[in-house]
């Protein structure tokens, strides 16, 4: 059964990306089963660069785990396609051939990798798919709760709207990319939610989620639409929403619609700090990527009974069914809660948020005193 989107304002996680290096205590390996030691090579390959977790959280989170979990052994053969779907595909390759251990894959397109993960099962490769759920054999998933982002993305435009929200209201869809899986699950989420309040009146799906792409769109939605009568932008992340801002500003928009975003981006954190985002979702991604760490560790040294309670829930891709996995929870980031996440669990400090230009603001909100 499906959560309520409400359901997931839970606590957030308590964590310091600092104390990230001293987790080696819980779960390190001396009991490392004959299958393999802590010699390993975990190879991971991250999509992009435009959005900016995977080089900020995803990569070194993962990085300093493995070490961690390996009494300093392992290693992270790391690599990042840049939203190019064929270099993605060499660079899997080359991991084959390099006989990494283990592969954790955050695709490009889905799809199109599939033919790589059969190749590396070929090679008895175990591939975990990242965040994203890639097509093929894989052996396990780890992501967040996709669904859910977009119920609560839809469900905080709803609540900024507030009581006055009429059918007729005009709103726009700025989706992310069409090979990635997760855009459709976070566009489905968000319409379960807005689709019975308001009329959906313009809805993109943008090219590699690049902001530029998201501000085009944006800009013919407005020269359609009418710059005065869009109440609420859906952007699917922080990226687009940058993007879609540029665009309502060069048309002169002064009064903002509602936007949306995803990922806690910095620049996105202080947009919602001045009220020009609406919010963002909050993604541990040290929840994610420290388990994918564990997993790839526990599934390379044989250390099943660990493997399957780190992946108790199941999800099924285009091409293969009850896929061991497991599902992160989100929070929805708006100005009241900026310190009960990002900066409880050392995000960021209040100082990179609240530079000179954003003093007053935050003031304002409390953030600063
Ligand atoms: C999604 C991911 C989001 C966002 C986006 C753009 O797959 O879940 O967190 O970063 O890609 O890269």
């Amino acid at each position: 059964m499906r959560r309520i989107a409400i359901a997931v304002v839970a606590p957030t996680l308590s964590f310091s990306l600092a104390a990230c290096g001293a987790l080696g205590g819980s779960g390190s390996s001396s009991d490392a089963s004959p299958t393999k030691g802590n010699d390993l090579t975990v190879g991971l390959l991250l999509p992009e660069t435009a959005n900016t977790r995977y080089e900020k959280f995803d990569y070194p989170i993962i990085k300093e785990k493995v070490a961690a979990l390996t009494r300093h052994q392992g290693k992270v053969e790391y690599a990042n396609a840049d939203a190019d779907a064929g270099r993605q595909a060499g660079q899997m390759q080359r991991m084959i051939d390099n006989k990494v251990d283990v592969i954790l894959l955050d695709a490009v397109d889905s799809h199109a990798i599939a033919d790589m993960v059969q190749k590396a099962k070929d090679a008895a490769i175990p591939v975990i798919a990242y965040d994203r759920l890639s097509e093929g054999p894989i052996d396990a998933y780890i992501s967040f709760d996709n669904e859910l982002v977009g119920e609560v993305q839809g469900r905080s435009l709803l609540e900024a709207l507030g009581s006055g929200v009429d059918k007729t209201d005009k709103i726009v869809m700025i989706n992310g990319s069409p090979t990635d899986p997760n855009a459709k699950q976070f566009k489905d989420g968000a319409l379960s939610q807005l689709g019975p309040k308001v009329t959906i009146s313009k809805s993109y799906d943008t090219k590699d989620w690049k902001p530029e792409n998201a501000e085009a769109n944006m800009a013919q939605a407005i020269a359609e639409l009418g710059k005065d009568n869009i109440v609420a932008v859906y952007s699917a992340n922080d990226g687009m929403a940058g993007g879609v801002i540029k665009a309502l500003k060069a048309a002169e928009v002064t009064d903002l619609p509602f936007i949306t975003g995803q990922d806690a981006e910095l620049d996105a954190v202080q947009r919602i700090v001045t009220g020009e985002q609406y919010m963002s979702v909050y993604k541990s991604y040290p929840t994610e990527a420290e388990t994918a760490a564990q997993m790839a560790v526990a599934k390379v040294q044989g250390k099943d009974i660990q493997f399957d309670s780190l992946t108790r829930d199941r999800v099924s891709s285009p091409t293969h069914k009850n896929i061991p996995a497991q599902l992160v929870s989100v929070v929805a980031l708006t100005k009241n809660n900026i310190k009960d996440t990002v900066i409880d669990d050392v995000f960021y400090k209040v100082a990179d948020i609240c530079t000179a230009k954003y003093r007053e603001a935050c003031v304002a909100i409390g953030l600063l005193k």
